[in-house]
């Protein structure tokens, strides 16, 4: 089976063929962020229009990679949650009419759940894919939650814990605004913090408590906020590259603890990572040593695979249509996931 998968959820018009098997033929990105920078995060309205300019060019090229025309594939896979309307009402309008005019099944994929998968997209980078069960971290620009997950559908994941205020990727991209880095802050931080002390600036580890599988990453970026307004912004590179460092090792440590201790407690030997911030390198090294300590398996899909992309979508779709499901022409959008949440935003036990 082959399908078409189409992202537009955020700012990244992407398109893919992939097969029931996670086999990659085509994956096409355009990324918008050029389009946002000079605002230092995601114009939603902007968003929609670029969507909108990009998504057939899009298509196109991810089919004539995959060297298919729309009339040689099995299905269509789009991005229908969660996400911004304008930008996610893009991808499902074009779906929905590619999917009429070629007479091809829909089927709408949850964000998130792509963000899950994409760990068994194959590649030649590919490491081997996770077995059920497995404890799943999604750490990205909007989500940040930790699942366990008995199968492939959504009816199959469970939310352990997540963050009651900011995404973990929010906190990178507001503290490299604050720092006057530019946008995405992700991966500016990411590369800044290579060469920096982690231990130079003593960053608070937020919610310690080692019960608790939530977390909060807002009062680590208020805590940097601070501490520039009390000692000024860095002068030199070197302690810039040490606050980036302090910073990053507070939410690599607080990510690494909590899937960690959430794996022990379904005791699942096996985790998995997606979603933006899994490209950081620090996160992705704390948890190789924190794994390989405790003799648990690590899967962590190439960065590319990591970030918004239109190939964990389209695998998420097939294995949808493969067992029978099929969306109707009413298909909708919404801006929250499907899966549900324990974690409410605000106060609770710690
Ligand atoms: O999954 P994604 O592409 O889009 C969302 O669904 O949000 O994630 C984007 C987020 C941004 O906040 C970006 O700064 C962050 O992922 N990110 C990183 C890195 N690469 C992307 N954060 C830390 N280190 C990175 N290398
Ligand atoms: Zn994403």
């Amino acid at each position: 089976m082959r399908v078409l998968g189409i992202e537009s959820s955020c700012d990244e018009t992407a398109a893919a063929v992939v097969t029931e098997q996670g086999e990659v033929l085509s994956d096409v990105v355009r990324s918008q962020v050029a389009l946002h920078a000079p605002f230092g995060g995601v114009v939603p309205e902007l968003a929609s229009r670029d969507h909108m300019r990009a998504v057939l060019p899009v298509v196109q090229e991810a089919l004539s990679r995959a060297a298919v025309s729309l009339h040689e594939i099995d299905g269509i896979a789009v991005t229908n949650r969660p996400g911004l309307m304008g930008a996610l009402l893009v991808g499902v309008q074009v779906a929905k009419g590619l999917a009429f005019g070629a007479d091809k099944p829909i089927v709408g994929v949850d964000h998130l759940v792509g963000h899950l998968l994409a760990a068994f997209l194959r590649g030649s980078d590919a490491p081997e894919v996770p077995s059920f069960p497995f404890i799943a971290l999604v750490v990205s620009g909007g989500h940040t939650s930790i699942y366990r997950v008995d199968a492939p559908f959504a009816e199959g994941i469970r939310e352990l814990g997540g963050t009651r205020d900011d995404a973990a990727g929010e906190a990178f991209d507001k503290v490299a605004k604050l720092l006057g880095l530019g946008y995405p802050g992700g991966p500016i931080v990411d590369r800044l913090a290579a060469s920096g002390n982690p231990a130079a600036v003593d960053v608070p580890r937020p919610m310690p408590g080692a019960q608790s599988l939530e977390m909060s990453f807002s009062g680590i970026k208020t805590f940097v906020a601070s501490h520039v307004a009390r000692v000024g912004p860095p002068k030199q590179d070197g302690a810039l590259a040490d606050l980036c460092a302090s910073f990053q090792s507070a939410v690599v440590d607080t990510l690494v603890r909590k899937t960690v201790a959430a794996a022990r407690r379904e005791r699942i030997g096996t985790i998995v990572v997606g979603g933006g911030v899994a490209a950081n390198r620090g996160l992705r090294a704390a948890l190789q040593r924190a794994c390989a300590a405790r003799e648990m398996h690590l899967v962590v899909p190439a960065p590319s695979r990591c970030t918004d992309n239109g190939a964990m979508i389209a695998y998420a779709g097939a294995l949808r249509l493969a067992r029978g499901d099929r969306d109707g022409f009413d298909l909708g959008v919404s801006t929250t996931s499907s899966l549900p949440r324990t974690t409410r935003r605000g106060g609770g036990k710690r």
